[in-house]
Parts: structure tokens; C-alpha cells; sequence
């Protein structure tokens, strides 16, 4: 599990080509609720294609430690005998959510409007992330919280044993907030309403509706207006995970970045709240096609072609923009590394309370790589230096963060000199197949002692 095991340094050289395909796994946001509402629904959730990277695996546990019953059945293959919404048993020992913000966040509100109580803790990043940002809107519900200073993990969550229905802005975009604040207003009567200033990922929403609830979606002047009727009773699913956007970005952005390179990431979703990124390369001068567009499951699919895109223009990324690719900024910052003038990334102070502040984590890396940086408390700029151009030779820390991990070890792959990242463990949150795929596109990592 991240941050509990012996780090594990890779290093990563400039690679040949990448070619051939790659496939990612299965969208982690989806992966989270699919097995959260399969756990509040009545009867068994079929799922396939889940993530199996840690930040979901230690969600299956807490699942479990609620009272569902979940069955692995093989790769990606998962059933849920869900408990129905308000069903939630008192679990017996703490919930450790390891490294996942999204799996504490989601779980905290899920049994914040049931009478049990629940102790939460996580690996070192975890404990260090804010909570407030959950436990203010679960106060009005009702529920009480007791946490460290600062709302820090540990925390203790006493559901609210009468819940009442809410109407909440959310101040910051966040859809882990929104989430956590719909999956309480489940077992609260009447109608819970939330309102988002900017769109974020909406995979509660659309899933929430799947699941039978009745849940409104309205554009008004204060923003994206939700509306969920409570207490509804939720019928078990069949579903499909889509393989995930975020995953998809670093082969994707690799083979932007090496010579030479052509490669296809089949089957990738690209609901609008999550494709930010794309549009961004595509705008800097990237070679990146979409082939084969389809609808599946209710989401926009298609398959990704990169090519090495000696000819990108570093751009000012708009911060509206931001909700759409907020996972995506660190590999990012690597590509405008290898384009030609300054991509200037506004409005991403949210990147600062993530699993680390991939703020000053990838502006410190890069630095030491021999890149030109500029950063404020809300901005990130990286001056590029053209293809090839990035000196490397450098060990960055990864600081218990897989993104940052990741994105490291792929400007290796096109700097001058090698690029090691000091723990490549945390990798195996999100994309546990990361080290294999690449190398079988043509990436050359190597292990420390290898
Ligand atoms: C997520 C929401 C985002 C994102 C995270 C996954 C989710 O976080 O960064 O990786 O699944 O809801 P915020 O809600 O903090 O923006």
C-alpha cells in the first residue's frame, strides 16, 4: 500500500519511439461510486472493467466494513450486495482510505445521515488534507465531526441520527464536496439541493440517476443547481466502467513528447467535465486525434491517437477550464516543457491540497531538471525549451503522490538525461499497470538495485 511500504526509486531514460496500444484502466472516479452506490443499493451491482489500484481497493474494504458484501470475481469483475440507502452497519474498527481524498470524502458523506459512527484515517498525504471542506456541509445535516486541527485525518464522523435536507453552495469547485454532500442527502427526507459555481466532474449525478433516484440538474444564474429527492430506494446496476481520461494523459502526453512516436489508448472516456486536457493539447499544436466516437453507457468514448508533435506552442490555459483537468496539470507542465515559449496554467490553487501541492512539487522537479519556472499561490507557468530540450538528470521527489510519480518518470522518457523519481510506489493508487504498459510502448524505466 502507498506510503507504507519501502520507497521504490525508478528512473526513466529517453526512450525510442512509442508505439502500439496502450490500455489503461478503468476510471477511478467511476470505479469509487460504483462501488458506494452498488453498497446503497438493494439487491447485487454487476460491475465491470473496475480500477484496481489501491485508492479503490481500500474503498471495497470500507464498503465492507459498512455491512455490503462484495465479491471479486476477476479482473475488474465485482459484485455488490448492496445494504439500501440508510442500511450502513456501525463499523468495528477505524476505515483507513489509505491515499484517496475522493474515497474518505465520498464515505464520510455517504453515512453521515445514518445513526453510527465511524473513526477515518489515511497513509500520510491523507492525514494532511483538509476535511472542513466535507465536514461543514455534513454539520448542517446534522452530523458532528471530530478531527484534528485543521479538519485533518484522523476523524471521527457521528452520523446525524435525524437528518434534515440541505441547500448548499459549494465555495470551492470540488466534486469530491458535491459528492459527499448528494450521498448525504440520500437518507435525509425531502430534497437535498447543491449548487456549483463551475461545473465539475459529474459522475455523481448521472449515476445517481442510473441508480433510480431522482435527480435534477438545472443551469441558473447562481450556477449548476442540483436537486435530489431523498430517501428514494435504489435498484441495483449493471455497469460498465469506462477506461479513465487521467490514466489515458500520460501515455498520451508521452508520446507527444518522444520522437518519432505513434500511439493509440483505446476506449477512452470523455465526458466533457473530464477532457480538459485535450482540448489544451490540442490548442498548444499536439498531434492527437479522436477516432472512432461513440457513445457508451450514456458518456461520449473514443479512441486516442498521439503522435510526437515537434511543433507545440506553449498557450495560456483558460481557469474555467481548470474543474475539466484538474488531475492533469502535472503531466501537463511536462509537455510545456518540451513546446516552444511559456504555457501559463491560472486558477489551479486548488492543486495545492491534493495528494501533495502539485504546485510546488512539480515546479521544484522540474527546476532541478533545468526548466524555467514561474509559480504564485493560484498560477503555474513553465517556460519551454522545444523538443528535446529539457536537460533532466535529476531525482524528484514524488512525494507521496502517483501523479506526480508518473509525470516525472515520462519527462525522462524525452529529456537529455535521465529523470528518477524517489518513490514510484504511489503509482499503484491509480494506474497499478503503469510501469508494464509503458515500457511496452517503449519506455525504459528501470528500478534502483535492477
Ligand atoms: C475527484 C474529484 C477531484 C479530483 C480527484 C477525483 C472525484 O477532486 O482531483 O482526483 O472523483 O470526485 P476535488 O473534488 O477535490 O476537486
Amino acid at each position: 500500500m502507498s506510503g507504507h511500504g519501502d520507497p521504490i526509486p525508478m528512473t526513466s531514460r529517453r526512450s525510442g519511439p512509442l508505439t502500439g496500444e496502450a490500455h489503461v484502466p478503468g476510471d477511478k472516479s467511476i470505479s469509487h461510486r460504483s462501488l458506494i452506490l452498488g453498497a446503497l443499493a438493494v439487491g447485487e451491482t454487476h460491475i465491470t472493467g473496475l480500477l484496481e489500484g489501491q485508492d479503490v481497493l481500500d474503498t471495497a474494504r470500507a464498503m465492507r466494513a459498512f455491512g455490503a458484501e462484495l465479491t471479486h470475481h476477476g479482473t475488474g469483475a465485482w459484485t455488490v450486495g448492496g445494504v439500501g440507502v440508510g442500511g450502513f452497519a456501525e463499523p468495528s474498527d477505524v476505515i483507513d482510505c489509505g491515499n484517496s481524498g475522493t474515497g474518505v470524502r465520498l464515505i464520510m458523506g455517504a453515512m453521515a445521515t445514518s445513526p453510527i459512527t465511524a473513526t477515518f484515517t489515511g497513509d500520510a498525504s491523507l492525514r494532511g488534507r483538509p476535511m472542513g471542506r466535507v465536514t461543514d456541509p455534513l454539520a448542517l445535516f446534522g452530523a458532528r465531526a471530530y478531527g484534528r486541527s485543521g479538519g485533518r485525518l484522523p476523524m471521527t464522523v457521528v452520523g446525524a441520527a435525524e437528518p434534515v435536507p440541505v441547500r448548499y453552495t459549494v465555495p470551492v469547485p470540488s466534486a469530491q464536496v458535491k459528492s459527499a454532500v448528494l450521498l448525504a442527502g440520500l437518507n435525509a427526507p425531502g430534497e437535498t439541493v447543491v449548487i456549483e459555481k463551475e461545473a465539475t466532474r459529474d459522475h455523481t449525478e448521472r449515476m445517481l440517476t442510473g441508480f433510480g433516484a431522482q435527480c435534477r440538474v438545472e443551469d441558473s444564474e447562481e450556477g449548476r443547481v442540483i436537486t435530489l429527492t431523498g430517501q428514494p430506494e435504489l435498484l441495483p446496476q449493471t455497469i460498465v466502467v469506462p477506461r479513465d481520461p487521467s490514466s489515458a494523459a500520460f501515455p498520451v502526453c508521452a508520446a507527444l513528447i518522444v520522437e518519432g512516436s505513434d500511439a493509440l489508448v483505446p476506449n477512452i472516456g470523455l465526458n466533457p467535465t473530464r477532457a480538459g486536457l485535450f482540448t489544451t493539447l490540442q490548442e498548444m499544436g499536439a498531434d492527437l486525434t479522436f477516432e472512432n466516437m461513440r457513445e457508451e453507457g450514456g458518456e461520449p468514448v473514443a479512441d486516442l491517437r498521439a503522435r510526437f508533435s515537434p511543433n507545440m506552442k506553449g498557450i495560456e490555459v483558460p481557469p474555467e477550464r481548470a474543474p475539466s483537468m484538474i488531475d492533469e496539470y502535472p503531466i501537463l507542465s511536462v509537455v510545456a516543457c518540451f513546446a516552444e515559449g511559456a504555457t501559463v496554467m491560472k486558477g489551479v490553487k486548488e492543486l495545492r491540497v491534493k495528494e501533495s501541492d502539485r504546485i510546488d512539487a512539480m515546479a521544484r522537479g522540474l527546476e532541478a531538471c533545468g526548466a524555467t519556472v514561474e509559480e504564485d499561490e493560484d498560477t503555474l507557468i513553465v517556460h519551454g525549451m522545444g523538443p528535446g530540450g529539457l536537460p533532466g538528470g535529476a531525482t524528484c521527489a514524488a512525494r507521496l503522490d502517483h501523479r506526480i510519480a508518473m509525470s516525472f518518470l515520462c519527462a525522462g522518457m524525452a529529456a537529455q538525461q535521465p529523470v528518477t523519481v524517489d518513490d514510484a510506489g504511489p503509482i499503484a493508487t491509480s494506474f497499478p499497470v503503469f510501469e508494464p504498459l509503458m515500457e511496452k510502448l517503449g519506455a525504459q524505466f528501470v528500478r534502483a538495485g535492477e
